[in-house]
């Protein structure tokens, strides 16, 4: 298995991959929904506010990550959230999906983002280093439908000290129906 960082040139195999998995795990309206928020990731946001990771067998996309900004105007921290995950169904539950995210972390690490949030369940992300964290430690950009389900983690050595203010996603990512 190999992580690889970008999308350019395999956008159609990505967008497919999460469609596939999200399908296959919660039904075609949510795999339908995944994958266009994916296409607008990688069609409608800033080169510096997105990151891709793909985990390859062979040539063959396996699981993929994305990484957007949240920009906190008070805050000097440099604040991204890991939404969407997907491992292809044939491929899960064999280390994959907790190895792209250590890997994904660590190359935003070497960039110098200093936290990064996501939201969903956590028992899984709990395995990566996220925490569960209230909206007065740091705001979402949109209300969240499961708050519990929000979790974050610092990737510095300083403490997790609360994020100052309101933030912003980028444009995929103001979407209600994915809160
Ligand atoms: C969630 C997902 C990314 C995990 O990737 P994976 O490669 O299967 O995970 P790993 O093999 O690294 O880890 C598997 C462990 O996490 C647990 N796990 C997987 N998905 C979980 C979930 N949604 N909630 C709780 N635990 C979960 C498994 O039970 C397994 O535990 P075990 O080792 O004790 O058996 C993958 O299963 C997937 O794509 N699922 C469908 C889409 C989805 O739900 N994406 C996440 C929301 S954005």
């Amino acid at each position: 298995m190999k992580f690889s960082s970008g999308f350019i040139s395999r956008t159609q195999e990505i967008s497919d991959l999460f469609e596939n998995t999200f399908a296959t795990s919660e039904g075609p309206e949510e795999g339908a929904l995944i994958a266009d928020f994916v296409r607008n990731l990688m069609s409608g946001s800033a080169k510096e506010d997105l990151y891709c990771f793909t985990a390859l067998e062979g040539p063959e996309i396996v699981g993929g990550i994305f990484l957007s900004r949240l920009t906190y105007a008070q805050e000097d921290r440099q604040v991204f959230i890991l939404s969407p995950v997907a491992v292809t169904p044939a491929w899960q539950g064999k280390g994959v999906g907790q190895q792209l995210i250590s890997f994904g972390l660590s190359e935003l690490r070497q960039n110098g983002i200093d936290f990064v949030t996501t939201y969903g369940d956590p028992a899984f992300y709990s395995r990566v280093g996220f925490r569960q964290i209230s909206e007065e430690f740091a705001q979402a950009p949109l209300a969240l439908s499961q708050p519990e389900g929000w979790l974050g983690q610092s990737l510095t050595a300083n403490s997790m000290d609360p994020i100052s203010g309101p933030c912003t996603c980028v444009p995929a990512l103001n979407n209600p129906d994915l809160w």
